[in-house]
């Protein structure tokens, strides 16, 4: 098993988040059960994170759970001056508009020649 890094998604309410890992292999922000997940891939030679996909069980929907894996998606890309591709649209058309502050990291036009 490969090792991941853990992180506690804090929604404001710290050590209430759920668990998420980092699965580096299959470069996803996963619940520890899995069932929750944000898939990414990786452009411009690592250094940009296009989100593809998030996904919840049904049962979980609601909650903010997908709130909590675009943040330790988030956190990530920060820490490793990564630009991010909201390409899925609960990031875009949900996320970044309720957290506005990680519109900093979204990758920009102006990058593109370095890709
Ligand atoms: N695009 C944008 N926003 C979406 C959305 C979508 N496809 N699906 C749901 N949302 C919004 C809802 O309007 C909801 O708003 P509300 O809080 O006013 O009710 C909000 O997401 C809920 O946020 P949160 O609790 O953080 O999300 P979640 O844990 O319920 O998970 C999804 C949200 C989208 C990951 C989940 O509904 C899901 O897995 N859907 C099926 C897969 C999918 O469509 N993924 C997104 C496109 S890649």
């Amino acid at each position: 098993m490969a090792a991941a890094t853990t992180t506690t998604a804090g929604g404001g309410t710290s050590g209430e988040g759920p668990k998420i890992v980092w699965n580096q292999p299959q470069q996803r922000f996963e619940t520890e059960d899995k069932k929750a997940y944000l898939q990414y891939a990786l452009r411009g030679g690592g250094g940009v994170m296009d989100i593809v996909h998030t996904f919840v069980p049904p049962s979980k929907r609601g909650l903010g759970l997908a709130s909590h894996l675009c943040v330790s998606a988030f956190q990530h890309a920060k820490t490793n001056s990564m630009s991010v591709v909201p390409t899925c649209s609960y990031v875009s058309d949900t996320f970044l508009p309720r957290n506005p502050t990680w519109n900093s990291l979204l990758y920009s036009e102006d990058l593109k020649s370095h890709m």
